[in-house]
């Protein structure tokens, strides 16, 4: 019989909440977007007191349009833009400042101290990841020296650290006094202090950071009973977590080795499972833990990581101002008939995968007195996919195996140009299932898994459903013009902020 699941998506610019029948079907769903705060440039933050005021909100919305209580639930499960730092006071609840995110650059100092010390390959031999601005550790280490008192508070377990994950987690079993203080195992993996094969703190990366070990989160599983809800979900047991691609990984059903999925958010996460033994990269992929469910075995995944995609629409929406909202992209891009030789490279953040420049910086190149905003919008979006090429090229070179077709989800999945690009540059199919949101789904998934509504993987896979299948039409000679031309303007952005 079907029952009904609730999952929290805690994303890098909304907060969303889903009710959903265990057999598929999202049955209700509430959205809020939260403040992005760009103090100065390379600098973005959140206020993590309104991401739970958010939170809360749309857990009540959602429960209303279902018109169901929490009782009707047989579990929540909670999912989360990854790496965003948050340190509170584990007293009163409040952040000790803004939370830092993910995409944030403010740290690239300390990682260039910390490579000159020769410390990268130490770090991606235990953590899988290379140093980079990107994860957390670095980034608490930022708030403990820069925030009057924090170090001497976390050093007592008087101020905790997480993820967003964690922070939700204590705030959903009771917060001040109660709060389960928990990170789960995917999470902790984007953090640069978990040891990858022993899926424990890492005393050695503690010493490197800098980091107290007193303010750090219990590491658990993705699969299991955190605890019982307070507030609107009173009494549910909140029985998985993960970062979110993770969770899109499990949505998608990504659980056999060799497949992959790319979402398409704010950023771009190309994730494929390679089982049991972490496989450390060659090409500049991340490995990260996949999921832990339970007792089981962890699994592993390779991960090629791009900073800036649906961020770089609404960046033409907010900053430009040529879109008032979003869906009016794809509009504006089908009103020229190609990109006019317009790329645009989003390095906002520098180049994640599989470059890794700090130093890079975001150019438009090729722009004639023909151009105009059509072009630009198209070469947004098609920013997204040559990214996603380049990355996965470096994961079939890696991996070693041949993808048959790329699974995608994720909001900007639901542009017909953008995917039929996506699967023209990679020359493969590109198979989009009927429902995008798959990352609240991925994170419902294993919340029925942890009370048994789900009694395998397999119980799991028999419910995702593809909707559209996009079939390579380009000619070769096209496709190589076209990444011939990106390549160049990549080259471009290198070097821009020294
Ligand atoms: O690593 C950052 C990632 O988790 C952010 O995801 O969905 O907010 O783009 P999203």
């Amino acid at each position: 019989m079907s029952k009904l699941l609730g999952a929290l998506d805690q994303g890098t610019t909304s907060t969303r909440f889903i009710v959903m029948r265990s057999h598929g079907g999202i049955i209700a769903q509430a959205q809020r977007e939260h403040r992005q705060i760009y103090p100065r440039p390379g600098w973005v933050e959140h206020d993590a007191a309104e991401i739970w005021r958010n939170a809360q909100a749309v857990i009540e919305a959602a429960l209303a349009e279902a018109n169901v209580s929490a009782r009707d639930l047989s579990a929540v499960g909670v999912t989360n833009q990854r790496e965003t730092t948050v340190l509170w006071d584990a007293a009163t609840g409040a952040p000790l400042h803004h939370a830092i995110v993910w995409m944030d650059t403010r740290t690239q100092a300390a990682v260039d101290r910390i490579a000159a010390q020769g410390l990268g390959d130490l770090a991606r031999a235990k953590t899988g990841l290379p140093l980079a601005s990107y994860f957390s550790a670095l980034k608490l280490g930022w708030l403990l020296d820069e925030v009057p008192g924090a170090r001497d508070k976390a050093a007592q377990g008087a101020a905790l650290f997480g993820t967003i994950d964690s922070w939700i987690i204590w705030n959903l079993t009771g917060g001040p006094g109660g709060g389960r203080h928990l990170i789960d195992a995917t999470n902790a993996s984007r953090t640069q202090l978990m040891n990858l094969e022993t899926l424990n703190w890492d005393e050695e990366l503690l010493r490197i950071f800098d980091i107290p070990a007193a303010c750090l989160p219990k590491i658990c599983s993705s699969s299991e009973v955190y605890g019982e809800c307070v507030g609107a979900l009173a009494g549910v047991p909140l029985a998985g977590a993960l970062g979110d691609q993770h969770a899109a990984l499990l949505g998608q059903a990504c659980v056999n080795v060799g497949d992959a999925k790319n979402t398409y958010g704010t950023g771009c996460f190309l994730l494929m499972n390679v089982g049991e033994t972490p496989r450390i990269s060659t090409k500049g992929l991340l490995t990260t833990l996949a999921y832990q469910l339970g007792d089981a075995k962890p699994c592993y995944a390779l991960e090629g990581s791009i900073a800036i995609a649906g961020a770089l629409v609404q960046w033409l929406r907010d900053n430009l101002g040529i879109i008032k909202e979003s869906r009016e992209i794809e509009a504006l891009a089908r009103s020229v008939p190609d990109n006019g030789d317009v790329y645009f490279v989003p390095a906002f953040s520098g180049l994640f995968a599989p470059r890794w420049r700090g130093d890079a910086r975001g150019i438009i190149a090729g722009l004639t007195r023909f151009s105009n905003k059509g072009h630009i919008a198209r070469a947004a979006l098609e920013a997204a996919a040559f990214q996603t090429r380049e990355v996965l090229a470096a994961m079939i070179a890696d991996a070693g195996v041949e993808i048959s077709a790329l699974k995608v989800d994720g909001g900007m999945a639901g542009s017909d140009l953008l995917m039929q690009f996506q699967a023209d540059l990679i020359n493969a199919p590109v198979v989009r299932p009927s429902q995008l949101e798959l990352t609240a789904v991925g994170a419902a998934y294993a919340a029925g898994l942890a009370v048994g509504v789900y009694k395998s993987l397999d119980d799991i896979a028999a419910h995702t459903r593809q909707s559209r299948r996009f079939t390579p039409h380009m000619p070769p000679q096209e496709r190589a013009r076209l990444i011939a031309s990106w390549e160049k303007a990549v080259e471009r952005s290198l070097g821009w902020a020294m």
